[in-house]
């Protein structure tokens, strides 16, 4: 098992590197924009292939890692359900679980800081976020946050997890890295109240300046998503409704890069193929399956994820294979869904 915790010092954030062993696929939490070049050249040095990386909330204090990372390692860009973001690759919800190579997370929805605060649970770890710091907790005052709403998810799930449970913050300002459950349960000042009032109280006077990169992160973090414009620019887009048409024709392949739990919770168009976007290289290129299906049979490669953005990457990677008839879903089965779109569960 590969674990890193790497510290951005500028504003006091805890990004996770996680693999489950050299040479294999890697998932990356909380990345800050200013330290990409780093989490490239550990993830190089390690052999990793960085293929999903997550924010745990829409964060104020610094610029996401997300999109550098995801135009730098075509890696899946993950976020939950609740996220006012333009668009992710991936979306989780409570129960879901976020999973690469080896490794696998439970994903508990945790808000209270933020109305999109996520914790993620491995193992022995719980990924907090700014729900639960180390002797802290996360401000609740601005993001629709709501100091109730930790109290429950901080009390009634977090706390509920084994004594013994590390946790690892997304921020820390003290220099302390990690510390569990039962230590925080008996020394975490703001978790010594009897009642949610009494916390409400508690965060509600803590008067707290607002960071100082709030009104320029907070934009900035709204807008990670991949340009689907340029792909379509290009003439390599359908829309949704004309997508419509392609379903049953016998020169069309439509192919679904999702994976295979959200295929089962959001549906699947009727006919399609899966091949998942981890494995696109190897599909794509002279040899691999999509590339000989569409040299065997002449049909059009249509590829299709959750929102558009596995699918752009996948027609630009595809295309640069020589994949010409290479096309997507502008919008993916989000859009196809709005355009009353058949789906077969
Ligand atoms: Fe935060």
């Amino acid at each position: 098992m590969i674990f890193r915790q790497l510290f951005d010092s500028v504003s006091g954030t805890y990004t996770y590197l996680l693999a489950s062993r050299r040479g294999g696929e890697a998932l990356i939490i909380d990345p800050v924009l200013e330290k990409v070049e780093r989490y490239i050249q550990l993830i190089n040095e390690l052999d990793l292939k960085l293929v999903k990386a997550v924010d745990t909330h829409l964060h104020a204090d610094h610029i996401t890692g997300l999109g550098a990372l995801r135009d730098r390692t075509r890696c899946i860009t993950v976020m939950g359900e609740r996220s006012n973001v333009d668009v992710v690759s991936m979306r989780l919800a409570e129960g879901d679980k976020l999973t690469i190579e080896g490794v696998g997370l439970d994903v508990l929805y945790t808000p209270g800081h933020t109305d999109d605060s996520y914790s993620f649970l491995m193992d022995d770890r719980v990924f907090t976020g700014d729900t639960l710091l180390i002797r802290g907790t996360g401000r609740t005052d601005f993001q629709n946050g709501d100091s109730r709403a930790q109290y429950d998810s901080i009390f009634n799930k977090l706390l509920k997890l084994p004594d013994e449970t590390l946790i690892f913050p997304a921020h820390d300002y003290k220099g302390e890295t990690v510390s569990t459950i039962g230590e925080e349960k008996a020394f975490n000042p703001r978790l010594q109240v009897k009642s949610v009032d009494e916390y409400a109280e508690l965060m509600g006077k803590l008067n707290l300046p607002n960071p100082k990169m709030m009104d320029v992160a907070v934009p900035a973090n709204m807008h990670v998503g991949y340009a689907q414009e340029v792909i379509a620019q290009r003439g390599w887009a359908v829309t949704a409704t004309d997508a419509l048409k392609l379903t049953g024709r016998p020169d069309v392949a439509l192919i679904d890069l999702r994976e295979r739990t959200e295929r089962e919770k959001h549906g699947v168009i009727p006919g399609s193929l899966h091949a998942p976007y981890p494995d696109l290289q190897a599909n794509v290129r002279p040899g691999g399956m999509l590339h000989e299906l569409a040299a065997a049979t002449g049909k059009r490669v249509v590829f299709y994820c959750a929102f558009g953005e596995r699918s752009a990457m996948a027609v630009q990677a595809a295309q640069d294979a020589g994949l010409r008839s290479a096309c997507h879903i502008h919008g993916g089965i989000d859009a196809w869904k709005k355009a009353d779109g058949p789906l077969t569960h």
